[in-house]
């Protein structure tokens, strides 16, 4: 009953709040619109949501990309008013973002509903999968986009199929392009975000199963401060490195921290694997560390000891790294003072002289 009755507050302000914001709605194209419409441009980027309620947090995302390209390449469909032209684009879930070219090809978008990602993918799906550089070209295609995997692969080898394969499959996310002519082949990856470069090498690949390529793939991809979440977490508590968790409210937050941390995080990445959590996500994992929102801790998977950041001082690149060494020190107590002993890195790894 108490839950008829939030459902009907609910609606009638919802209802309020939809009409007060309706300047800046979407602007759907109308149940005129077509197929033939899609092709009459070289490409069209499609949003297709069913109803409002459930696409407001892509809604203003999407208008901010309309408003700064002044772009009419982009177009958003209202599958509850169109549902014609949503069975013919097979539109089954959403909300759904395509690119569809003149041609008939359909690049497919799966990343966050964030304006500058979606960018991102409209730019890569207008190159084509695997682009071809030369010496003169190369240099500026490595800064082309976030993630950049360069193929130094000899047309002839077996590899350019493979190569091939795992572009198509990651297209949508990050850049790839073959350049010719080395002996030995090789694969190099340009993480532009965190200014990190990885080589899979001639002996590498040589022996290397597909899967061997996409592992690579994650491995360069993978920021170096990631986003911890249920999905992912298992992959960071197995390395034996210990945590140094942030908890964030917002992505504005999170952006800050990490460009603080980042060259900190460089300098320790064979020992400690810096994460950031949202709180609003995961409501009590800041408070199981002995924390809060903007709070750090370190924890140290392998004796369980986690070190709440408590210091007066603001969490900074230099504090951080104080705060890290007085732990490997035993300056500071683990919460609830199990022991007392806490040591960073894997054990019997912890003569890091640094830390
Ligand atoms: C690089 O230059 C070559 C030769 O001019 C050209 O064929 C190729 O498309 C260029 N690649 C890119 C990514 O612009």
């Amino acid at each position: 009953m108490f839950a008829a009755i939030e459902m009907k507050i609910t609606v009638f302000f919802l209802d309020i709040i939809v009409l007060a914001s309706q300047a800046f709605a979407w602007s759907h194209v109308d149940s005129e619109f077509t197929q033939e419409g899609l092709i009459a441009k070289d490409f069209t980027l499609v949003a297709s949501s069913l109803q409002r309620e459930h696409s407001q947090a892509l809604e203003s995302e999407w208008l901010s990309i309309q408003q700064k390209d002044q772009n009419d390449n982009l177009i958003s469909v209202d599958c509850s008013t169109t549902p014609k032209l949503c069975k013919e684009l097979n539109v089954r879930s959403f909300p759904t973002i395509r690119l569809y070219h003149q041609d008939g090809r359909v690049n497919r978008y799966r990343g966050p509903r964030k304006a500058a990602s979606i960018k991102g993918f409209m730019r890569r799906s207008l190159r084509p999968a695997v682009s071809q550089v030369d010496d003169k070209n190369i240099t500026s295609f490595t800064s082309i986009d976030d993630v950049v995997f360069i193929g130094h692969i000899p047309a002839s080898d077996q590899l350019v199929e493979r190569f091939r394969t795992v572009a198509e499959k990651y297209r949508d996310r990050y850049s790839f392009a073959i350049a010719g002519k080395r002996s030995a082949a090789s694969v190099e990856c340009h993480n532009n975000l965190d200014g990190l470069q990885h080589h899979l090498t001639a002996d590498h690949l040589s022996t290397s199963s597909p899967s061997e390529l996409e592992a690579f793939i994650k491995t360069c991809s993978t920021p170096l401060i990631p986003e911890l979440t249920r999905r992912n977490e298992m992959s960071f508590y197995t390395t034996r490195k210990s945590l140094v968790h942030f908890f964030v409210g917002n992505d504005k937050e999170r952006d800050t921290y990490v460009a603080e941390m980042r060259p900190l995080a460089k300098k320790y990445q064979e020992y400690l694997h810096f994460t950031t959590t949202d709180v609003n996500e995961y409501p009590n994992a800041a408070e199981m560390l002995g924390t809060r929102k903007g709070g750090l801790a370190v924890q140290n998977p392998n004796d369980g000891h986690t070190f709440p950041y408590t210091w007066d001082k603001p969490i900074s690149a230099g504090t951080v790294e104080r705060f890290l060494g007085d732990i490997v020190e035993g300056k500071v107590q683990p919460l609830g003072n199990k022991g007392g002993e806490g040591k960073l890195g894997p054990k019997g790894r912890s003569g890091h002289e640094e830390l």
